[in-house]
């Protein structure tokens, strides 16, 4: 089942991480799709933001993976916020060590994830954002199992109830 919002901003688009960033649990991995452009990497510092990180998040694109200490429920979380654009061959998704943040003490976002398919766990949650330029976003929640959708159903409401922007 898919869940769609609109962010008309930069500033809501992090707003819209922050707050998912405060709902997420260890082991969960996120995978970031969209153009060049869309608002990825946005996304992926309002999701720092909200797991307590204080250093600045730059884009991996260059660097391909970046690590973060960060907070979950009172308790120490391991961030990691990859950028696989560069990456030209589905074996060196291996190489870099992409699986070594599919763990449990890890929260794993990564930005054009579509070469690492094949090594993605099966319970990652497909986030895609639509749109461009200076217009607005839709951000799509890729529910692909029952527990996600009840957690963006829940993540959704909750934002709503305090009035954030829909
Ligand atoms: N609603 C919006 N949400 C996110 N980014 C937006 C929005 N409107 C304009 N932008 C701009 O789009 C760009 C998104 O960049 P970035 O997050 O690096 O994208 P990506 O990682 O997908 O390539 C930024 O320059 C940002 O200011
Ligand atoms: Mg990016």
């Amino acid at each position: 089942m898919d869940y769609k919002v609109t962010s008309m901003s930069p500033e809501q688009t992090r707003a819209w991480g922050k707050h998912l960033g405060g709902h997420l649990r260890k082991g969960d991995v996120l995978a970031l799709i969209g153009d060049l452009g869309a608002g990825k990497t946005s996304l992926a510092q309002g999701i720092g933001e909200g797991l307590g990180v204080t250093r600045p998040m730059p884009s991996p694109t260059f660097t391909l993976i970046h690590e973060y200490d960060g907070q979950n429920r009172g308790t120490k979380v391991r961030l990691v916020h990859m950028d696989l654009y560069r990456l030209q061959h589905p074996q060196e998704v291996e190489v870099i060590g992409v699986e070594e943040a599919f763990s449990e003490d890890t929260i794993c976002l990564i930005e054009w994830p579509e070469i690492a398919e094949d090594y993605l766990p099966e319970n990652h949650l497909m986030v895609e954002i639509l749109g461009s330029g200076e217009k607005p976003r839709e951000i799509i929640f890729h529910a692909q199992d029952s527990d996600w959708e009840e957690r963006i159903k829940d993540i959704i409401h909750s934002r709503e109830r305090l009035g954030g922007p829909q």
